[in-house]
């Protein structure tokens, strides 16, 4: 994230993020911020594990409530499926599990690269409805202007299409990416044009993604998907990406 959007989240946004300081350094760590929808926050919480145990995260969590007070209804939090002691907080929380996600990585300095490519075209309000096109068919859910300009506030964040010809007028997929820290991106709301999946374009819309992105001296892509996504994880599979974990999805209400 870019000290530039850190300042526009924390003073414009209501997003908020919470510090839990002992010895006057840093032990905890929690950020509400815009989830998925309107009224939907994202929670994340680190405590340091030799402060576990101690109701840091917990004091954490009602400071945050308190200061974002009606702004979320229901909360989501990733844990990683292996750490019992994320998984414990969140049941603590009242949360439920909702799915379970692979989070994915593929190192861009192996990866094979493929010559087809296409042209990308950053999403802007003019194209917006292009994209809302693919978006709405592949997630069921829209982007209004709104919020796309909240997305773009972010310098770090490009959202494109993806186009076969230059001079094309529909395109056939689009994607998201965040890079992180200069060197690392994280790419999601991966998506082909329902009656174009499965014919390989969305191989070459990721390869076009991958060589622009190692040109930016990028060398690392996560992403997250979904567990019974099968057909995107044997795409990113066949990409070469590999599994790094296994996180659980949890929805709770903000209380
Ligand atoms: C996932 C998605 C982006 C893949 O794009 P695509 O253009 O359909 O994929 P490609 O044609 O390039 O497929 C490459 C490989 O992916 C796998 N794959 C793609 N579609 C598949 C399907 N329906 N079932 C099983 N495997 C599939 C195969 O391994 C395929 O190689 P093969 O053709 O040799 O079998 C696309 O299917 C899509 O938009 N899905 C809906 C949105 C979504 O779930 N996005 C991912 C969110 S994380």
């Amino acid at each position: 994230m870019s000290e530039e959007w850190f300042d526009v989240m924390v003073k414009q946004y209501n997003h908020c993020v919470a510090l839990a300081k002992s010895n006057n350094k840093v032990v905890g760590m929690a950020t509400l911020m815009s989830g998925e929808a309107e009224g939907v926050g994202q929670l994340n919480i680190f405590v340091l594990p030799e402060h576990a145990r101690q109701n840091i995260g917990l004091n954490l969590y009602r400071m945050l409530i308190q200061r974002t007070q009606n702004n979320y209804n229901e909360l989501v939090a990733h844990t990683k499926r292996s750490v019992s002691s994320g998984l414990a907080f969140a049941k603590r929380l009242g949360f439920e599990k909702e799915k379970q996600v692979y989070q994915l990585k593929i190192n861009l300095n192996v990866y094979k690269k493929r010559k087809k490519c296409c042209f990308l075209e950053r999403v802007t309000k003019d194209n917006l409805n292009r994209y809302n096109k693919i978006i709405e068919e592949n997630f069921n859910y829209t982007l209004d202007e709104y919020g796309l300009n909240q997305m773009l506030k972010d310098s770090d964040v490009a959202i494109y299409l993806a186009y076969l010809g230059e001079n094309a007028k529909t395109p056939v997929a689009t994607f998201t990416q965040q890079v992180r820290n200069g060197n690392s991106a994280y790419v999601y709301d991966v998506a082909v044009c329902k009656k174009m999946q499965h014919k390989g374009y969305g191989t070459v819309v990721m390869n076009t993604c991958f060589l622009n992105l190692l040109k930016a001296k990028v060398s690392t892509v996560e992403l997250l998907v979904d567990k019974i996504n099968v057909a995107a994880l044997n795409f990113y599979k066949n990409l070469g990406f590999k599994q790094e974990d296994v996180l659980v999805q949890w929805r709770g209400r903000a209380n």
